[in-house]
């Protein structure tokens, strides 16, 4: 037989080079992949976070010369914004504070400047409990990086203001003035959220009053929105004579007695930060059983971002929200501090199953698209048709941070 026409030292040279570059191949996607064949989690958090940069720096450049302007959405192909006295405001200033901690760029740190400075005037917020999420996110972070005093000056003042919506007969902090034929006293879950402001403003300051009033608040919304499950109801209306519950609702969740998910991540986010900073194993308790709950939870998808409301009637053919994801995801990298060490595996395998759907094209927009905002599919308030399926403010600001707490996790 005459098959073979190169000589057979020239073959051997060919076999030996491929065999080469296939070694090298293999060699290189370990590199990338580690054995498992997927992308290491390390490197899913750094390109997602060199994504992030670029994607906030086009919509900071967006609104730079628009005064007053925070980026709120996009729908409908358009963005939509606004100004400081919107609930989110103080989300974009935050997601520009997180990109400049993991990547000391001054152009990143201008821009959270100025941001940051558009939400000011809120100090001086009396007329909802919103002051937090507004001055936390955005001054909070800026003073935690830069150490700049002044900031301090407006989170004392917003803290005192915040403050003035508390009532000791009642012992929590109302949350909104609207609807008064309706509710007597409304306070809702999201509300838990804000005390981290006071606590700050009690380590500062040394006033006994905030840390009253945020111990209270958050016990009262342990004995009063949460079910028997560790499920939370979104508000709770409470009787100003009596002082006790005399309304359990929803506003943005399917119904009354359902399970709003951003409301059941509110719960689990504050309950973790107020056992870090009060040292109250009850917190403790509380953040585990609400994390138990979800993440065993017959609807949970299997990437763990939940649908809007985890009883929607048409699971599985209904919205996410991206934003309830996000905001489990950060809770359950801080709780993991704090539990076991067959907990704190559990939680961490549920976050990373978060994170690479997060950071996989499935949620993450592409480069100056989604009107610059990082995520998709979060849902905002589905009874009201409003912001379903769109990205939002908040989504990008806890993914954010929770990209950064888990980048210093495995980094310790
Ligand atoms: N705090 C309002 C919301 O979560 O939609």
């Amino acid at each position: 037989m005459k098959i073979c026409k190169l000589p057979l030292r020239g073959l051997i040279k060919i076999e030996t080079m491929k065999r080469y570059y296939l070694l090298n191949l293999v060699l290189a996607v370990f590199l990338i992949t580690g054995c498992s064949g997927e992308e290491k989690l390390e490197s899913v958090i750094d390109n997602a976070l060199e994504f992030s940069e670029k994607q906030c720096l086009l919509m900071a450049e967006k609104y730079a010369a628009q005064d007053s302007i925070l980026p709120r959405s996009f729908e409908n192909g358009e963005n939509t914004t606004s100004s400081s006295r919107w609930w989110t405001s103080g989300f974009y200033p935050g997601s520009l504070w997180y990109l400049y901690e993991n990547n000391k760029n001054p152009e990143i740190l201008k821009y959270a400047k100025l941001y940051t400075d558009r939400v000011e005037r809120e100090k001086y917020t009396t007329d909802n409990h919103d002051v937090g999420f507004m001055l936390y996110c955005s001054f909070g972070n800026g003073l935690r990086l830069t150490d700049d005093k002044h900031y301090e000056k407006v989170l004392v003042t917003g803290a005192n203001s915040l403050a003035t919506r508390y009532r000791s007969d009642i012992g929590l902090i109302r949350s909104w003035d609207h609807n008064k034929d309706r509710w007597q006293y409304p306070v809702i879950i999201d509300n838990i959220m804000n005390l981290e402001l006071l606590l700050w403003a009690y380590n500062y300051t040394g006033d006994r009053k905030f840390k009253e009033i945020a111990v209270s608040h958050a016990d009262k919304t342990m004995e009063h929105h949460y079910r028997p499950d560790y499920s939370s109801y979104h508000v709770v209306s409470y009787d100003t004579i009596s002082g006790l519950p005399h309304l359990k609702q929803t506003h943005q969740g399917f119904s009354d007695e359902s399970m709003w998910s951003r409301g059941q991540a509110w719960g689990l986010y504050g309950y973790t930060y107020l056992y870090r900073e009060l040292k109250d194993e009850r917190y403790l308790q509380q953040a585990q059983n609400i994390a138990d709950l979800l993440i065993h939870h017959p609807n949970m998808p299997e990437d763990y971002i939940p649908y809007w409301d985890y009883n929607a009637p048409d699971i599985p053919n209904t919205n996410r929200d991206a934003s309830a994801g996000c905001l489990m995801a950060s809770a359950l990298i801080e709780l993991s501090d704090y539990v076991d060490k067959d907990r704190a595996k559990e939680y961490m395998t549920v976050v990373e199953k978060q994170i690479r759907a997060l950071a996989s094209p499935e949620y993450t927009a592409k480069l100056g698209e989604n009107g610059c905002f990082i995520l998709k599919h979060s849902t905002g308030a589905y009874p009201f048709e409003s912001e379903v399926d769109v990205p939002l403010t908040y989504a990008d600001y806890y993914y954010l941070e929770a990209l950064t707490r888990l980048k210093k996790k495995l980094n310790r």
